[in-house]
């Protein structure tokens, strides 16, 4: 079975935030929502989740936080959904603590990650990010893909005199290496609209130098969102909400709050707590309930507004 909405989306991802830490202070960070703050909940709490979720034919996951490397249980996570043989097992990552991790990490079933490198400049990195740690993100990223979690997608969120006069760098770095690219637009969430507007850059002379180097384009499920395969053989993927009636309309996930609550949007301040079916007792037929009225609050963001 699988759950659609009332516009006729299906119900295939659910993005889980471990918790809302982070080591990182990065300028342009949307937190993952409107309303993320928490610890996360438990091994075996996600793993009820995760049951549930799959019986309802979710079988695409990511983990992300805050950072969800700083859980030191982050191991038990990982294993506790990938018992339930999902299709797609994924994080996204500052790659911090990858070196360390990675290895671990495939062991428990994790199958990629993606990790955000705002620059491939050492000053640019640290100005960005708060850390001057470009050197162990770029080692963590071959430690990834030493441990098999492939691909190793590299997210850059574009932002205006910043590193908006890098992507070819990033498109040669990731050509030699074998990584995954992705161009990410700016969100104005939880940025406030003062540096919104400073750091906003179209991804527009991007866009079209990919349309005139690329070898093939695709579009993948998630946001129709499109991929050019250059000639190097990698992908690289935008991602852009800005006059992108797609976008919505493609949206196949839904969320979960690093304080447990099941979100239909990132843009979204409501949703459905899952606590009370988690504690004192796992109740699986109230998690179960709550997916299916979460999906039905669903709604494609960029129509909701334009009303
Ligand atoms: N706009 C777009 N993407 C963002 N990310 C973080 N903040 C924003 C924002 N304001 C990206 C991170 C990471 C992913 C979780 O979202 O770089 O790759």
């Amino acid at each position: 079975m699988l759950l659609v909405d009332k516009w006729g989306r299906e119900l295939r991802n659910l993005r889980i935030s471990v918790t809302s830490s982070c080591n990182y202070h990065c300028i342009y960070c949307h937190r993952e929502g409107l309303v993320n703050d928490g610890r996360g909940l438990s091994p075996e709490e996600y793993k009820a989740i995760a049951y549930v979720a799959t019986s309802l034919g979710i079988r695409e996951y990511k983990i992300t936080g805050g950072e969800p490397l700083v859980r030191r249980d982050i191991v038990e996570i990982v294993k506790a959904i990938s018992d339930h043989k999902p299709s797609d097992l994924s994080m996204t990552t500052n790659g911090y603590w990858l070196e360390v991790y990675a290895e671990k990490l495939a062991e428990a079933g994790l199958r990629r990650v993606n990790v955000s490198v705002p620059s491939l400049n050492r000053e640019r990195y640290r100005y960005v990010t708060g850390l001057d740690a470009l050197d162990k993100v770029l080692k963590g990223l071959e430690t990834a893909l030493e441990a098999g979690l492939k691909p190793v997608t590299i997210n850059v969120v574009v932002l205006n005199s910043i590193n908006d006069d890098e992507y070819k760098d990033f498109i040669e770095f990731a050509s030699s290496h074998g990584y995954r690219l992705r161009f990410i637009e700016l969100e104005p969430i939880s940025v406030p609209s003062t540096v919104f507007k400073k750091l906003y850059k179209p991804l527009d002379s991007i866009i079209k130098y990919l349309e005139g180097v690329a070898t093939r384009k695709y579009f993948r499920d998630l946001h129709h969102r499109p991929v050019y395969i250059l000639d190097t053989g990698i992908e690289v993927e935008i991602v852009k909400w800005l006059h992108n009636t797609y976008f919505c309309m493609y949206c196949n996930r839904i969320r979960l709050t690093a304080n447990g609550v099941l979100l239909p949007c990132i843009m979204s301040a409501r949703g459905i707590d899952l606590k009370p079916f988690l504690r004192p007792n796992i109740d699986l037929d109230g998690i179960r309930k709550a997916f299916i009225a979460v999906n039905e609050l669903r709604r494609p963001f960029n129509i909701r507004r334009s009303k």
